[in-house]
């Protein structure tokens, strides 16, 4: 609201300056460090110097252009600067209607206007276990998603599976030399890992194991119909741990066209790179010269086999011609770097024009005591344990505060991934995170818990009361500690429309944080269910609008709602 106010004024004085003036000039509107000042400044000094006017004349004009303006109470001047004090009780009490009026819708915005935005996010190399990397691309990608749609843009989401490859012949020729189909179809995340864990230990001893791999999946590449049977049975089976964990997650995706899908899509791309002249022969393999500042793309290795570069091609031109997108955003890690810039320029080189629609969402690694936390082979750090982890240590929690708590155990799962997604969230994605799982799962500091907690706080406050918001003290809310917390709930918006510019939920998840320590602030502060009729919808007005954003806010990082806990 205040940021409304400051814009309005702004435009009003250039609008004046412009007409009367025939001068455009730039007006800075800040607010006072010292609130005793007022809420809103405007230094005058640019207008002087501009318009070489005695600065008297100078501020008795601008003050008459402020003082026509809704909301101000009091226009004062101090030397260079005019202060603004606004009605705060009118204001606020605009707010808080708006926030209980528009209830989840609050915060929605149409900066979107439609356009529609590809996103891919997620993608596990299924047959290898679910990395940490994978864990954070699916929660970022699952966060900027919903954030998106929240703005008004046309969503569809993709998880661009890693189902061709490698690791495929691994598992066929470790399952061939000690697999048990039994078994596997009985436990298939344990079996199959635990093939893949063994076929790595061997293969350190007997190199011979690396080439009986290469031949497996030479023959998935020529589609012979055992092997490529083989490879479709394994991704069946070993797609139940993904499964698992977008269920815990409640992640879910548009298509779930892989690596795999794009098989039969490549020649022609690589018919028209040679076509286009683009194509170059080097040691056997074929290859784009991309200028001197990259690296040339490897397209078609010596041997035939496909390139994951190449697949991506494949991939983003049928996404153009299929999904029409705008925007297309690509949830990965801060090394795939390279791979990116070499794909948009690609495109350039090939003729097209839509290279800058292609954004790469970077993101960091994820880091325990200052070291890589890993799912390599012998050292597996299953992720679905790791989940399953916090909501144990949720579940203690819980039991602890509150023994006799209905649904203990679904109350500790949404605990117990608010940790883990939070934990990650309020963390610039760009940048490597430390995680600490105990201290994430905690209901104090900075964690998801702790916003859960929040929430379900003001939500006991609240049941069964009823909020009459044409009749409320609106005088209150000039106090600090009321209005510093109704400035913040009247930023929900913009704090969303800058979390979907910059594709970063973590703007999104400090901001809640931020917003729910002033409402502790408050609450400590405030009696809030207070026998005064007037004075009790007015706090209860204010908490409400709190739980509101909390709930909502949590929802677009993909965090579960708790009643109580
Ligand atoms: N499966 C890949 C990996 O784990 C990530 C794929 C990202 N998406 C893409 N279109 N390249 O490295």
């Amino acid at each position: 609201m205040i940021e409304t106010i400051k814009q309005q004024i702004k435009i009003k004085l250039e609008e004046y300056y412009l007409t009367n003036y025939n001068t455009k000039i730039d007006i800075i509107v800040e607010e006072p460090k010292n609130p005793e000042l007022g809420d809103i400044s405007v230094p005058m000094f640019a207008v002087v110097k501009v318009l070489k006017k005695p600065m008297p004349e100078i501020v008795a004009e601008a003050i008459q252009v402020i003082c026509k303006m809704d909301s101000i109470q009091e226009v004062m001047n101090v030397g260079a600067f005019i202060n603004i004090k606004i009605l705060k009780n009118k204001l606020a009490q605009d707010v808080l209607r708006v926030a209980l009026l528009e209830g989840e819708n609050y915060g929605a915005s149409d900066i979107g206007n439609g356009k529609r935005v590809t996103l891919d996010y997620s993608a596990p190399n299924i047959a290898k276990s679910f990395s940490v990397g994978h864990l954070r691309s699916t929660m970022i990608g699952n966060s900027i998603h919903l954030i998106l749609k929240k703005c008004g843009y046309d969503t569809f989401s993709i998880n661009y599976l890693g189902d061709w490859g490698t690791q495929f012949g691994k598992m066929i020729v470790a399952y061939k030399k000690w697999g048990n189909l039994e078994a596997i179809q009985k436990n298939p995340i344990q079996e199959l890992t635990n093939l893949y864990v063994r076929f790595h230990e061997e293969a350190k001893v007997n190199p011979s194991l690396d080439d009986d791999a290469r031949e497996a999946f030479r023959k998935m590449e020529l589609k012979d119909p055992e092997y490529l049977e083989l490879w479709r049975w394994i991704r069946e089976e070993s797609l139940k741990e993904s499964a698992q964990i977008y269920e815990l997650l409640g992640v879910d995706f548009d298509s779930y066209n892989g690596e795999a899908f794009y098989n039969d899509k490549m020649d022609s791309v690589v018919e028209e790179l040679e076509s286009k002249g683009l194509l170059k022969e080097d040691q056997g393999a074929q290859i784009v010269d991309l200028g001197d500042d990259v690296p040339p793309a490897l397209i078609k290795r010596s041997d035939g086999g496909s390139l994951y570069i190449t697949r991506d091609l494949a991939a983003v031109f049928y996404r153009k011609k299929e999904y029409k997108f705008d925007k297309i955003l690509y949830v990965v890690g801060n090394e795939q770097k390279l791979h990116f810039t070499q794909l948009k320029r690609l495109i350039t080189k090939m003729g097209y024009d839509f290279a800058d629609q292609i954004e790469h969402i970077n993101f960091g690694l994820y880091l325990t005591n200052g070291k890589k936390m890993s799912t390599r082979s012998g050292r597996v750090v299953k992720l679905y344990d790791v989940l399953m982890k916090a909501i144990g240590l949720a579940y203690d929690l819980i039991h602890a505060k509150n023994p006799n708590l209905k649904d203990k155990e679904a109350t500790a799962k949404a605990v117990g991934i608010a940790a883990i997604v939070f934990g990650d969230l309020k963390n610039y994605r760009g940048l490597d995170a430390e995680f600490d799982i105990e201290q994430s799962v905690k209901f104090e500091g900075q964690t998801g818990p702790y916003l859960q907690y929040t929430g379900v706080r003001i939500a006991s406050i609240l049941r069964g009361k009823t909020i009459e918001v044409e009749n409320m003290n609106i005088n209150v809310f000039e106090k600090p500690h009321y209005f510093e917390l109704i400035k913040q709930i009247s930023l929900f918006k913009s704090i969303i429309e800058r979390s979907a510019n910059e594709y970063a939920p973590s703007i999104l998840a400090k901001y809640l944080l931020g917003l729910a320590q002033s409402f502790n602030k408050f609450y400590s502060l405030e009696k809030i269910n207070t026998d005064d009729e007037q004075l009790r919808n007015s706090n209860f007005a204010v908490a409400k609008a709190t739980r509101i954003i909390l709930n909502e806010g949590l929802r677009l990082l993909g965090i579960p709602y708790v009643e109580e806990m």
